[in-house]
């Protein structure tokens, strides 16, 4: 399936409306999580285990959030400057130094690199797709907040840096990317 704006009926305004709002408030993101859903098709197509999607709209500052087998998936068009403090930040600084990437070895280290590297090895540093669960107790972290600029998990307070790695708080792990691949220069495929 095909999980694209365009092809969900949504105009390129209100996904651009869309992707603004997830750099708002609690508030803000807690009322868009259903507007998003509704991008989404029903449940039998939520059970296919891939899901496509377009990142050519997405434009650098902007975020999405879809959904894979049930379960938020950010995918985040980085900043230079996020670019920059992620990669500048040394492994000794982290919380959790492995990847947490399933398209790498499980020992993988938790560089930005292979924080954005997808299962043919593919590295575009531009696009951060990560699952948007809280490896704390599972609660979804809010976008561009926090200490970092990364996610902030207002349950207990964990800060996740730019490229999604745990920095701050009671949170154990990064959050996990996903299996995906690039199918094109702007087509994943999650899954
Ligand atoms: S669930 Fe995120 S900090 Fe506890």
């Amino acid at each position: 399936m095909t999980t694209s704006v365009e092809n969900a009926g949504v105009s390129r305004r209100d996904f651009l409306y869309i992707a603004t709002g997830a750099v708002g408030t609690v508030g803000t993101a807690l009322a868009l999580w259903p507007f998003i859903d509704q991008m989404n098709p029903d449940a039998s197509v939520l059970a296919l285990a891939s899901t496509e999607f377009d990142l050519a709209p997405l434009e650098e500052g902007q975020s999405v959030t879809i959904k894979w087998r049930g379960k938020p998936v950010f995918i985040r068009h980085r900043t230079k400057k996020e670019i920059d403090e992620a990669k500048k930040t040394p492994l000794a600084d982290l919380k959790d130094p492995i990847a947490r990437n399933l398209n790498l070895p499980e020992d993988a280290k938790a560089t930005d690199e292979n924080r954005v590297k997808d299962g043919n090895g593919k590295v575009n540093e531009k696009y951060l797709v990560q699952i948007g669960i809280c490896t704390h107790l599972g609660c979804v972290p809010l976008g561009q907040a926090g200490d970092y600029d990364g996610w902030f998990c207002p349950c207990h307070g964990s800060h996740y840096d730019s490229a999604g790695r745990i920095r701050k708080g009671p949170a154990p792990r990064n959050l996990d990317i996903p299996p995906y691949k690039y199918v094109s220069d702007t087509q994943i495929v999650i899954g």
